[in-house]
């Protein structure tokens, strides 16, 4: 790696400026303990860009990107660009898009490690969460999201709508190889998740992940149907470890698989392509109403910079160093407000991040 790792900065919209400092300031603390330096880009996208520039994602951020090791990134959007005109680039949420297409990022990683001191705080009784480690493999460039014709129009009875489903050989093997390989770093099990049962595409998903599990004797290959899945992870989630699944399922699901973790605040992700180039974001969103109070939950954000470092860094120590101190507060009982139970006094976005960085030395 060269001398100084180059992070392009996207805070975004609502909570994320907050999450993305503290953020921040975690990651300075890991790296200076391993002596790398960082080379920080900041840069606008989302509603601030709409506002700034009449556009989401600007070109010139776009090719920013493409010049950085890594993209640590907030969360876009809220309620003031929400009846924007249906202009696609007007939209906060299509930079976040245009981002994963342009930058080739088709697979996004969500781990989801309940923590043995969150066991209490999950939705889920403790027996059904505890021990919970598991990674959705999430399809990112594909799929309902991206495939054309995706329109609105007019007919003889009134407006309708289409989106497109379309997924391709490639891209199925592409996404599904890493989940394969990812297993391998793991416990070597690998479940696909689709709907065989009704949708052209997932029953070419199965094929694919089939031909590619022939190449991969070495992990158990097992396949669930979405709703199933949907089902099964919340009855016995300790039976999962890689779970590849294309873009909307992974979409949905994931965000079900936050309540195992005690809140959608905690849950990191890192979304790679070909390369080491990835993208960091935690999987909430811009939460507007709670923005600016400085009571959000770092831990998201915080622990993507922990996959930033691992998958686009190759500074595995410095990832785990961030993913004990994290441990280490909430097992001393720190807590924000969305993961405070009765009786627990939370705290801000800005003492969390404090108390991990000081944990982290
Ligand atoms: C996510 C988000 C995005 C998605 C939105 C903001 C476009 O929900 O990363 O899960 O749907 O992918
Ligand atoms: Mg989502």
């Amino acid at each position: 790696m060269a001398s100084a790792a180059r992070i392009v900065v996207l805070p975004g919209d609502g909570i994320g400026p907050e999450v993305t400092a503290a953020a921040r300031r975690v990651l300075d603390a890991a790296v200076s303990r391993v002596g790398i330096a960082l080379d920080y880009v900041d840069d606008v996208v989302g509603g601030a860009a709409v506002d700034a520039y009449r556009v989401a994602l600007r070109p010139q951020t776009l090719r920013l990107c493409k010049t950085a090791d890594a993209i640590l990134f907030g969360a876009v959007g809220g309620p003031k660009w929400d009846d924007a005109a249906p202009d696609s680039k007007l939209r906060p949420g299509s930079a976040l898009l245009g981002l994963r297409k342009g930058l080739g990022l088709f697979a996004n990683l969500r781990p989801v490690r309940v923590d043995a001191a969150m066991v209490a705080t999950s939705a889920l009784r403790p027996e059904r969460v505890r021990d919970v480690d598991l990674l959705v493999v999430r399809e990112l460039t594909g799929g309902l999201y991206f495939s054309r014709p995706k329109r609105r129009y007019m007919t003889a009875r009134g407006e309708a709508a289409v989106d497109t489903m379309r997924y391709s050989t490639p891209e199925i093997e592409r996404v599904a190889v890493r989940a394969f390989e990812l297993a391998r770093l793991r416990r070597r099990r690998l479940c696909s998740v689709d709907k065989a049962n009704v949708l052209e595409t997932s029953r070419l998903w199965r094929a694919v992940v089939n031909r590619v599990a022939e190449r991969y004797a070495d992990v158990a290959c097992s396949h669930m149907l979405v709703d199933a899945f949907a089902m099964e992870l919340l009855r016995r989630p300790q039976a999962f470890d890689v779970v590849l699944m294309e873009n909307l399922f992974g979409d949905i699901l994931t965000d079900e698989a936050s309540m195992l973790a005690g809140a959608l605040g905690m849950l990191p992700s890192a979304s790679l392509g070909a390369g080491t180039l990835g993208l960091y974001e935690p999987i909430h969103g811009s939460a507007p109403d709670i923005a600016g109070k400085g009571i959000a939950n770092p831990i998201g954000a915080i622990l993507s910079t922990a996959l930033l470092l691992r998958w686009s860094l190759n500074q595995e120590d410095a990832a785990q160093a961030i993913e004990r101190a994290v441990s280490q507060v909430l097992g001393a009982g720190l807590r924000t407000a969305d993961i405070a139970r009765d009786g627990e006094t939370p705290v801000g976005t800005a003492v969390m991040a404090d108390a991990i960085v000081k944990a982290l030395r």
